[in-house]
């Protein structure tokens, strides 16, 4: 049952949704709505407790009072029974994020099984506060809602241009508006590293910089001029430690992502020890992908063990993202160290080096109970261990492989991120002058386009399961600043949110138009500078 009435407008839309007459309104009410106190109820749901408190108070005005007993306005509890999850998606870490809304005129409950749940139903109900008027007069209802995929993602690269930390927590706390449960930071790449390491000091010293940035699209590489401004910035582990209990009330698990063994011409340049030409290249100041390649030296190995112990001591998530992308095999073949070390390691030929890194990096997580996820060239020749999952991300242009579906295919959890409908940092329209034209000018990815996109079409119905879920890529060689970034991601991540959390029985594109105007009338109240659009 789907009745969204135009004062119960919730996003995504949800499963089902019954309006009940009536309306609800804080029992203690000052004169003007501002002000007014209400009590709420929350056993054992303290970070929830906390983060529907900060929207009320900060959002509503209103004055919230924590209770002992259940005669509260609003009630938060854990008493829904549980719904179990595919079983990729129970071992990914991912959770039963169902929740129910009941509004009477007496009583607001939210129900759910798990405390993400919980914070999935926050976000409605923060909704519902943010379009009623001052008098916080919400309208009965009934929600019972859940989501279609496990795996509802925002990626965000850091690298090419760097994010303050209080920028990465409004971008996540946007996603948490529109019930995205992942957010993947893409940490490193050839253009700067944000992640310190210990033991590693040139790593935030050198290659979280670089002197300049080349002005204009890289297709013209040769003969743009640069900017001469330093650029960089990096993390430190309390900040990324800050982010990730941001998220985690949220109900957001925080996906890192350091790209090897391609991508790593900063890193290389602060450690010419790991790279094949063993001297420093400089931290890359233009786009397009670098030559520069890990070398197959113990010292090598030994950096990404203890950048894999970094990366599990500081993020929680199941899943560590090692990239994988686009290592281009050239150093490789041409250099006779590496050809000697592939000998000695048992590596018959330059295509297997890569597989090589995912095996070594996926048995070094396994000990430590973790699997590793990357982009889909870590199947590419045939590489697939038990703890490893795909991200796809070709598909359209001249790629004619399905990665997803042979990933699907071979048992392998995957996750969506198709560049023909999710590659974010692509303008919307040929003829939007203030779009970044992204990495590739001649393509754009419209807001319907989004919107139509079908996630599982090319995977066989008994596959399905593996499929985790879906999401959304921001790279950021064309997207200087945040109101930028705001731009690109906005509304096609409404449009995505819905497509991962409402499904194929989604409602038909007219109707998700007239409705989008409610959330964006959301992002308003929150200034973010979206792409305005004809709808
Ligand atoms: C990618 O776009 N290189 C994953």
């Amino acid at each position: 049952m789907q009745t969204q009435s135009d004062d119960v407008s919730v996003f995504p839309e949800p499963r089902a949704v019954e309006r009940i007459q009536g309306y609800w309104q804080p029992s203690q009410k000052s004169e003007s709505g501002e002000g007014a106190r209400i009590n709420v109820h929350a056993a054992g749901l303290p970070d929830q407790m906390s983060l529907l408190r900060d929207y009320l108070e900060c959002e509503q005005s209103l004055l919230v009072m924590q209770m002992s007993d259940q005669d509260a306005d609003i009630e938060l509890s854990l008493d829904l029974p549980e719904r179990p999850l595919t079983d990729h998606a129970t071992a990914a870490g991912l959770c039963d994020e169902q929740y129910h809304l009941n509004i009477t005129p007496q009583k607001i409950h939210l129900r759910a099984t798990t405390s993400n749940g919980v914070a999935m139903g926050i976000q409605t109900l923060r909704q519902l506060f943010l379009s009623c008027e001052a008098s916080c007069e919400l309208p009965c209802v009934e929600i019972k809602d859940e989501p279609e995929l496990a795996w509802r993602g925002l990626h965000l690269d850091v690298s090419r241009h760097f994010f303050e930390v209080e920028q990465i927590k409004r971008f996540i706390d946007l996603a948490a508006l529109n019930k995205f449960n992942l957010f993947h930071w893409h940490l490193t790449d050839d253009q700067g590293w944000r992640l310190p390491i210990e033991g590693y000091p040139r790593l935030t010293e050198v290659a979280a910089w670089r002197a300049q940035t080349m002005i204009g699209h890289d297709r013209e590489r040769e003969t743009n001029p640069y900017d001469g401004v330093c650029h960089g910035g990096y993390y430190t582990h309390e900040q990324i430690r800050e982010v990730v209990g941001y998220a985690a009330q949220r109900g957001i698990h925080v996906l890192p992502e350091v790209d090897i063994p391609g991508h790593v011409q900063a890193l290389v340049t602060a450690y010419p020890e790991f790279g094949v030409l063993g001297t420093p290249p400089g931290v890359r100041e233009y786009w397009g992908i670098s030559e520069h390649v890990l070398n197959l030296e113990p010292v090598t190995m030994q950096f990404i063990e203890a950048l894999i112990d970094t990366l599990i001591d500081l993020f929680p998530f199941r899943y560590v993202h090692l990239g994988g992308d686009e290592a281009l095999p050239g150093q490789w073949a041409n250099s006779p160290q590496v050809q000697k070390r592939m000998k000695q390691l048992g590596i018959a030929a330059v295509a297997d080096v890569q597989n090589h890194f995912t095996q070594s990096a996926a048995g070094y997580l396994a000990k430590a109970g973790r699997c590793l996820i990357g982009w889909d060239e870590i199947i590419e020749h045939d590489c697939c261990t038990e703890n490893t999952a795909v991200m796809n991300w070709r598909a359209g242009g001249r790629t004619t492989r399905r990665y997803h579906a042979e990933a699907a295919a071979a048992g392998l959890p995957v996750v969506l991120a198709p560049q023909t409908h999710t590659y974010f940092d692509m303008r919307e329209s040929a003829d939007d002058d203030r779009a970044t034209e992204g990495w590739n000018a001649d393509t754009c990815l419209p807001l319907q386009c989004v919107y139509d996109w079908q996630p599982l079409v090319h995977i066989q119905d008994e596959h399905h399961d593996c499929v985790l879920g879906g999401q959304a890529q921001l790279w950021t060689e064309y997207i200087p600043d945040f109101d930028h970034l705001m731009y690109m991601t906005y509304p096609r991540a409404c449009a995505l949110a819905q497509v991962l959390w409402t499904g194929p029985s989604r409602e038909d594109w007219p109707t998700f138009c007239r409705r989008l105007l409610m959330q964006l009338s959301r992002l308003d109240r929150f200034n973010v500078d979206y792409r305005h659009c004809v709808l």
